[in-house]
């Protein structure tokens, strides 16, 4: 008899920015203590996962020469993760990342393609598993694949794995001005350890008044308040960042920041339109690779079929 081969399952997923990202000191375990504002955006990539006899990762698109496609892919990782979970010795998949997330960015493409591999294996594989019991598997894997699970808008603290989700009606129009050459985050947090050891670099205060601007809607309100700890540290290391910030807030938007430990920029602008404008003008700018528009919030991982997880 035939076995059945289930069709192959698509997800697109959300990149990330930080609204706000507060550092805290070195922890014992090498990571940081968080408090952070996430906000997922609607530059995804699409995760793609099939029943193969040849098990193994391929990526197209954003960056595609510079992703490992052995075991150190954080998707492949994730295949491991959910097989360990729920005993399934040797799983014969293949998973396709069409990426359109900047790779080493600081928008959490990495995390966002482990999240989609969670979700659409656990489709293809037709498991019982909610995305409260995923985000367990998830956490393990980085702290940012929680997130790209549930997107919205969400608080994140610990590692930035604890999430509560946070009130944002309003859709906000960003532009996202992609850099040259990505940033390692390891790298991005010592040096704002650095920093701090010989200086004393700005810190964002309470996150408070950024959940009252969401909550709000108004984006000139949610302007003034974009701030990132690790901003100082990823300028000290690509200190032509300062210069593409300014090019984005001089080319009309309300204001920029660093996305995460960077070197992506993003742009907070007024409207769609603002945003389109603000786009082709720091296209020619000449202070970054290539630029895009996004919105935000947008849901996480989905299955583009429009079927839900429980
Ligand atoms: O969790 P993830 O694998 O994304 O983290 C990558 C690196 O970023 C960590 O190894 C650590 O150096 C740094 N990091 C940190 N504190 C955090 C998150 C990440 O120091 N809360």
């Amino acid at each position: 008899m035939l076995a059945v081969v289930p069709p192959p399952v698509t997800v697109r997923v959300p990149s990330k920015i930080n609204l706000h990202l507060s550092v805290g000191d070195l922890r014992e375990d090498g990571f940081h203590d968080l408090t952070t504002v996430f906000h997922a955006l609607s530059l995804t990539d699409e995760v793609t996962v099939a029943v193969a006899e040849e098990p193994g990762v391929e990526v197209y698109g954003e960056g595609e020469a510079s992703v490992p496609t052995g075991a150190n892919n954080l998707a492949w990782r994730a295949v491991q993760a959910l097989a360990a979970h729920v005993g399934k010795p040797d799983p014969k998949v293949r998973v396709v990342l069409r990426k359109g997330i900047p790779v080493a960015g600081g928008m959490a493409g990495g995390s966002a393609d482990a999240a989609g591999t969670l979700v659409a294996l656990t489709a293809l594989w037709k498991l019982d598993l909610g995305r409260d019991e995923l985000a367990g598997i998830a956490a393990k894997l980085g702290s940012d694949v929680p997130f790209a699970l549930y997107g919205g808008t969400a608080l994140g603290t610990g590692r930035g794995e604890q999430l509560v989700p946070v009130l944002s009606r309003h859709t906000f129009h960003w532009v996202l001005a992609f850099d040259q050459r990505g940033l390692s985050t390891p790298r991005v947090y010592e040096e704002l350890d650095r920093l701090r050891e010989i200086g004393d670099p700005p810190r964002v205060g309470s996150h408070a008044p950024v959940v009252e601007a969401l909550a709000s809607g108004d984006p000139r309100q949610l302007a003034l308040l974009l701030g990132n700890d690790l901003q100082a540290a990823a300028v000290s290391l690509r200190p032509g960042l300062r210069r593409t910030l300014r090019a984005g807030v001089n080319a009309g938007a309300l204001a920029g920041t660093v996305s995460g430990s960077g070197p992506t920029c993003a742009f907070l602008c007024a409207d769609a339109e603002s945003a389109l404008a603000v786009a082709a003008e720091l296209a020619g700018a000449g202070v970054c690779r290539t630029v895009r528009v996004a919105h935000g919030p947008v849901p996480g991982a989905r299955l583009t079929g429009g079927e839900e997880l429980h």
